[in-house]
Order: C-alpha cells, then sequence, then structure tokens
C-alpha cells in the first residue's frame, strides 16, 4: 500500500461520489435491522440483495485470501464485528445479537467499478454506560480525524487528532489496521494510521480519496487475528471494540465526507 497516491479525476470524483452514496444508503438500510434476535447473516443477506438491486457488488464477498497459505477469501458480503471482534467478523446464522451488545456493520460496495467504505457500530437495545461511552468517543474519534484534514496538511494529523482524543478515556487505539486510499481498488495508498505512527507522512492534495476508520478499545490496542478462520480480528484481552468508517475526498479547501448519511433522501 506504499507508493503513488492517486489524485482523482473530476470524472472518478462524480463515480466515488455515487459509490459512495449507495454505500451510506445500504448502511443505513442494514442499521434498522439491527436488533436483540437478528443473526448477523440476516443482516448478511439483506446488504447482499440490496446491493445487487442497485447494480453493484459487494467488494467484502470472495475479497483477498490467500490459499497457498491456507487463508480463504472473505466468504460474506458485508463485515459485521460484535463486541470484542475489532473488525472483519464473518457473519453466521449462530451468531444472535442480544440487547447489550454492540455490532460494526461495515459496508463496502463496488459500482460501475468504484468502490465506496463506510462503516458504524449501532448498539444492540440498551447498553451499559461504559459501553455506550466507547461508542460515542470512538465516533467522536473519527470526527476529530476528519476534521484535521486540510490540503496541504499531513497524513499523520489525522492519528495525531485521534490518539490524543482517545488517550484522554484511557482507550487503546488499534494499529494493526489503518485507513487507505481507495478508488478504483478496495486499498491503496495511502495507509492511514488512527495512531501517531512513524514512518510515512504524504501531504494531503485535493483530489486524493481514503478512509477515516478508527478501531477504538476499551482495554489494550492489542489483537489477535482467528486462527481458524483467517479473518476475525479481536482484542487481545477480550474487552470490547467499537470503529466508525466514512471515505473522504481532500478539496481545495478542506475535505467532503462522501458516505455521510445526511447526503441521502
Ligand atoms: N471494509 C474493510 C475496510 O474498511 C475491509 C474489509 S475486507 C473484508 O477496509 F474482506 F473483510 F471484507
Ligand atoms: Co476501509
Ligand atoms: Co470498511
Amino acid at each position: 500500500m506504499s507508493g503513488h497516491i492517486h489524485i482523482k479525476s473530476p470524472a472518478e470524483i462524480e463515480a466515488m461520489r455515487a459509490a459512495c452514496l449507495l454505500a451510506a444508503r445500504t448502511l443505513r438500510m442494514a442499521a434498522d435491522l439491527v436488533k436483540p434476535g437478528v443473526s448477523t447473516e440476516e443482516i448478511n443477506e439483506a446488504v447482499h440483495t440490496y446491493t445487487l438491486e442497485a447494480g453493484a457488488i459487494p467488494a467484502p464477498l470472495n475479497y483477498g485470501g490467500d490459499l497457498s497459505r491456507g487463508v480463504p477469501p472473505f466468504p460474506k458480503s458485508v463485515c459485521t464485528s460484535v463486541n470484542e471482534v475489532v473488525c472483519h467478523g464473518i457473519p453466521s446464522k449462530k451468531e444472535i445479537l442480544r440487547e447489550g451488545d454492540i455490532i460494526n456493520v461495515d459496508v463496502t460496495s463496488v459500482l460501475d467499478g468504484f468502490f465506496g467504505d463506510t462503516s458504524r457500530t449501532f448498539m444492540v437495545g440498551e447498553v451499559a454506560p461504559e459501553t455506550k461511552k466507547l461508542v460515542e468517543v470512538t465516533y467522536e474519534c473519527m470526527m476529530r480525524g476528519i476534521r484535521a484534514i486540510r490540503p496541504n496538511g499531513r497524513i499523520r494529523d489525522i492519528g495525531a487528532a485521534i490518539e490524543d482524543y482517545a488517550h484522554k478515556f484511557g482507550y487503546g487505539v488499534v494499529r494493526e489496521y489503518v485507513g487507505h486510499g481507495i478508488g478504483r481498488t478496495f486499498h491503496e495508498p495511502p495507509q492511514v494510521p488512527h495512531h501517531r505512527a512513524g514512518g510515512a507522512n504524504p501531504r494531503l492534495r485535493p483530489g486524493m480519496i481514503f478512509t477515516v476508520e478508527p478501531m477504538i478499545n476499551l482495554g489494550t490496542h492489542e489483537t489477535a487475528l482467528d486462527s481458524r478462520d483467517h479473518w476475525t480480528v479481536r482484542t487481545a484481552d477480550g474487552r470490547l471494540s467499537a470503529q466508525f468508517e466514512h471515505t473522504i475526498l481532500v478539496t481545495e479547501d478542506g475535505y467532503d465526507i462522501l458516505t455521510d448519511w445526511a447526503l441521502l433522501d
């Protein structure tokens, strides 16, 4: 993911706006399904059908994997990450939402060859105060990261803003999974760390499009990958994790949130 950062043309930006609006609309549709008693597979089926009916493709389905290393491609059309699952949770008929759970639903739609990527963490019924606080602070972390974006600024301004806020609450900021450039490919340069990272720190330019998608943990920032399914990422200490994600365009005078629900009718 290091290397040239593609500056989108006006036509590419219009195509990205459409893909991102579809992802946002799909996520809003999925939000209505989140209730006690619903399985994560029901959310998957709804996202799958909605995406196809819109003439698009669900990007997660059959994404990635490396069969030479025994890693299968992602088997479902959406990621559903419940409670201590940080990201890349696999929907299942056996996983039933219960009152007090939190679930991140991460939708990525491919429309006319362009990817739009967005997620939210939803609370299932009434949740514990500590849980609600984590979800609210994680949303604010994403928004502070986004508000740090300005043309001629730097990519690491984003992680600095996120980390400073998360640490006020003693929360862990996940490091292994980062935001990413997005366009005709799902993941492209630049990498967008959500913590104060070292390494590359490219300047932000109008026409860049990337995600901001902090994963914030109640306890340690450390994660553990499921050795059986090769996808599910959990907190190393088993405590809760929340995440929000928007796809962002850098503009001449700031940024546009391409996956903003306020843009939907
Ligand atoms: N949507 C995730 C992201 O924000 C990536 C999911 S990859 C999958 O980058 F294969 F797990 F779907
Ligand atoms: Co993403
Ligand atoms: Co995503």
